[in-house]
């Protein structure tokens, strides 16, 4: 058995700073890592938490040290993938165990557990929203694909590699989605692709890999497919995601509100 908790988007800053004037995101986090600890011995034994991305808003070391001192509280082990608000290089300098990735500078990784591994993948363009996959992450990708063919893989990162519907996140989307689904649909290996990014929880398909994006702990976006959809975010709690190997990917969504009252039948 192997179980992943997953959370994103936490867009952190150093208080008495907030997002967008609105959202005190190092409240929100502390609220969050409450509810993810009252929430752990329901699931049994997890073998790590694993944050997809924007982990803050403004890159900053501070941030990532606030990040540290509330996940470090859970004593599970911790990964991290960039997202676009994040910086490749404060990451580094905040979390030695990402040297190591490729040589061109992107922050990819593979973590192994007894049943699937863990594929991190690197897809910001540095200040920009939007995400690519580099050639050189694609080729790290095969190369990790290629190096245990018979075993299930999880994939993060943080842009998703389908069209939300949600205009304005459509339009700082993934660029090289069509090349990912190519090589995902020719291994031979049992794929899982998880994202954060859209601050919505979307279940989609990739060719034929099940793709998934996790709510988020800073704020949620609409599920709004108008043309003219307003761009914005609203202040519904968001969640986050429990990845298991039953005979099979098995990926729950969890509320980050309260779970309220358990009425017996
Ligand atoms: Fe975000």
């Amino acid at each position: 058995m192997t179980r992943i908790i997953q959370i994103t988007d936490i867009h952190l800053t150093v208080p008495p700073t907030k997002v967008s004037g609105q959202l005190n995101t190092f409240a929100l986090f502390e609220q969050a890592i409450d509810k993810i600890e009252q929430d752990l011995p329901l699931f049994g034994d997890v073998d790590a938490v694993i944050a997809t991305g924007d982990i803050t808003d403004y890159g900053d070391e501070e941030s990532y040290q606030l990040f540290k001192t509330q996940i470090e509280r859970l004593n599970l082990p911790y990964l991290v993938i960039p997202g676009n608000h994040d910086s490749r290089d404060a990451m580094l300098t905040s979390f030695p165990q990402l040297a190591g990735g490729t040589e061109h500078g992107e922050l990819n990784w593979v973590e192994t557990f007894s049943a699937f591994d863990v594929i991190g993948l690197d897809s910001i363009i540095p200040n920009q929203g939007g995400g690519a996959l580099s050639d050189s992450t694609l080729q790290f990708l095969k190369r990790a694909l290629a190096s245990n063919p018979n075993k299930p893989a999880l994939i993060a990162l943080h842009h998703p590699p389908f069209e939300s519907g949600i205009h304005f996140m459509d339009n700082i989307g993934l660029k090289g989605a069509d090349t990912l689904s190519e090589l995902l649909n020719h291994t031979s290996r049992e794929v899982r692709v998880i994202c954060g990014h859209l601050h919505n929880s979307i279940v989609c398909s990739l060719g034929n890999t099940t793709v998934l994006s996790s709510p988020a702990v800073a704020s949620s976006f609409m599920t709004d497919h108008r043309p003219n959809a307003p761009a914005g975010f609203t202040k519904k709690p968001g969640g986050y995601m429990l990845h298991e190997w039953i005979n099979g990917f098995r990926s729950s969504y969890l509320s980050l509100s309260t779970n309220g009252d358990l009425y017996p039948f």
